[in-house]
């Protein structure tokens, strides 16, 4: 699977290197895959101005490559956006936030021209739903909203322990096959309270690189 994970990234890699330029900031994902495609793009760090973080997490290991890391509202534009996801359909929606890093996810693909997915294949499904659908909420509104879930026929299960970078906390809702993710999407994000969900529906992917045994394969919407 690591192997996978880097040899997606290394396609990232290739698949970005025409849009760097000596003033372009990109976006830069969260999780084990988008670590990778940060250990690799260090080598690169001549060749663009600097990134944009979707956590913490990320900020760090880009700084400890030598990469700047530069706030969005300083940024005028970011052609793309590299990162991961838990699950992805054939129409390139995905659900995001196993890593609790969703919110942050979701403004910088709204903002970036591209959104590039790196996945191993493990991460490409028929139907969404089988990995829980994470969803951040302000901490006061944790209980109205996992009943208002519940009433919409979902399991919320609070994500004990775990507070978003923006000081919120997660539900994730199991067992749940997401028919019209889009619909899905917006009804969620309608009840007060919910920050963002982890279905990145309305704004896909436009690229996924999907690594499996046989290389990596590359689709388009
Ligand atoms: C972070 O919140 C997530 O959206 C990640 O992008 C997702 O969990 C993928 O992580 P891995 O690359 O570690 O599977």
């Amino acid at each position: 699977q690591d192997a996978l994970k880097r040899a997606v990234a290394a396609a990232a890699i290739d698949e970005i290197k025409p849009l760097l330029h000596a003033d372009c900031v990109i976006g830069v994902g969260t999780g084990s895959t988008a670590n990778h495609f940060i250990d690799l793009l260090a080598a690169h760090r001549h060749d663009f101005k600097g990134a944009v973080a979707s956590s913490e997490a990320t900020a760090k290991r880009l700084r400890d490559h030598g990469i700047e890391v530069f706030e969005l509202n300083h940024v005028g534009s970011l052609p793309v956006y590299v990162d991961g996801a838990d699950e992805i359909n054939p129409r390139l929606e995905m659900i995001k936030g196993g890593g609790a890093a969703l919110t942050r996810e979701k403004i910088i693909a709204a903002c970036a021209e591209r959104f590039v997915c790196i996945a191993d294949a493990s991460k490409r499904v028929a139907v969404l739903g089988g990995f829980p659908l994470p969803i951040e909420v302000i901490p006061m509104a944790r209980s109205y909203v996992a009943r208002e879930l519940v009433a919409r026929g979902l399991t919320p299960v609070y994500r004990d322990g775990v507070i978003t970078d923006n000081g919120n906390q997660v539900l994730d809702c199991y067992d749940y096959l997401i028919e019209a993710p889009a619909e899905l999407e917006s009804e969620l994000n309608d009840i007060a309270g919910v920050v963002t969900n982890g279905l990145f529906a309305r704004r896909g992917a436009d690229v996924l690189l999907l690594a499996g045994e046989e290389g990596v394969t590359r689709f388009t919407r």
